[in-house]
């Protein structure tokens, strides 16, 4: 298939772990050099090590994607040292669970400084520098959780469905600029999230650990299956069969979706409901 992304320098943020990891080895086993962008310096190194064994080039940069000037600095650095980026994506987030009014205004601050803020800076940086240069892509890794909303995450889907409102526009906005826009929605996959998830009810930790054990789809998988998706120029990437299945069904009838799950959950089924399936894998399937 012949790749409609141009060059072979990426920069991503949060690639000390999980994704981010996963996504930096795949370009590099196509010999990119990656920028390994995250507060994480240990993990940080390893990826870069493990980029070197694939057979990509690279270099590490600790920045907090919360603090606009720090994403204004490894911005600058990637495009002197490089002389150029092609792709960003923006990967680094986090996760809080639990219900209304329980959830502490200090995590829903977090969540949206991580997660659409962290995505903001690094289109702000990027998009003018790549407009100078004359091509570029930008990823930006939301979840399904913006388009179905799950129940119990309400800070993590707002600010996914805000990341896919940003890349939705920015795909139109870009078209002239020769700037390529794709947005990734995955389902629950194993890797370090759950450890610095905050929550406010033990069964919220209990279930979200659930999916990560019985997941059936790996990181490297849904990156390979990123990439694909990128190389193609698509808007979006669902990567998981049990994902675009959630997404097809809101779009048809979201009023029966959400009435279906709000019943669900009124007759107190779609707790012990969710626990099964997600033990059984398919919802990470
Ligand atoms: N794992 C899943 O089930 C899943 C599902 C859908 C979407 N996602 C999304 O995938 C992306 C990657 O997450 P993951 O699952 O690989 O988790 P992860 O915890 O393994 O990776 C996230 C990385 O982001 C870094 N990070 C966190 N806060 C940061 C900050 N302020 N500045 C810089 N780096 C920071 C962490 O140190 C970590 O290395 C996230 O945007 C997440 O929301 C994950």
């Amino acid at each position: 298939m012949r790749s409609k992304l141009k060059g072979d320098r990426a920069v991503i943020t949060g690639a000390a772990s999980g994704l981010g990891r996963s996504l930096a080895l795949a370009l590099a086993e196509e010999g990119w050099t990656v920028g390994i962008v995250d507060v994480n310096d240990a993990g940080a190194r390893e990826t870069l090590q493990m980029v070197e064994r694939a057979g990509g080039r690279g270099g590490v940069f600790h920045a907090d994607v919360t603090d606009a000037e720090s994403v204004k600095a490894f911005t600058e650095h990637f495009f002197e040292d490089w002389g150029g980026v092609d792709l960003l994506v923006n990967n680094a987030g986090v996760l809080s669970m639990g219900s209304m009014g329980e959830i502490p205004l200090e995590d829903w601050d977090w969540v949206f400084d991580v997660n659409f803020m962290g995505t903001l800076y690094g289109c702000h940086e990027f998009i003018p520098r790549m407009r100078k240069q004359g091509w570029g892509h930008v990823l930006n890794i939301a979840s399904v959780a913006g388009i179905i909303s799950l129940a119990d995450m309400s800070p993590y889907n707002a600010t996914k469905a805000a990341v896919i409102s940003l890349s939705e526009t920015l795909r139109m906005e870009l078209g002239p600029d020769n700037i390529g826009v794709t947005v990734a929605c995955p389902i629950w996959f194993r890797t370090d999230l759950l450890s610095r998830m905050r929550y406010t009810e033990e069964w919220d930790r209990e279930w979200a650990q659930s999916t990560f054990d019985y997941a059936r789809v790996t990181s490297d998988e849904i990156a390979r299956r990123i990439i694909k998706a990128i190389k193609k120029n698509r808007l979006y990437v669902v990567p998981q069969l049990s994902a675009r299945l959630f997404w097809l069904l809101k779009r048809a009838a979201p009023e029966v979706f959400f009435g279906l799950f709000r019943l669900l959950n009124r007759v107190r089924v779609l707790r012990p409901l969710a626990k099964v399936l997600a033990r059984l894998g398919l919802i990470q399937y």
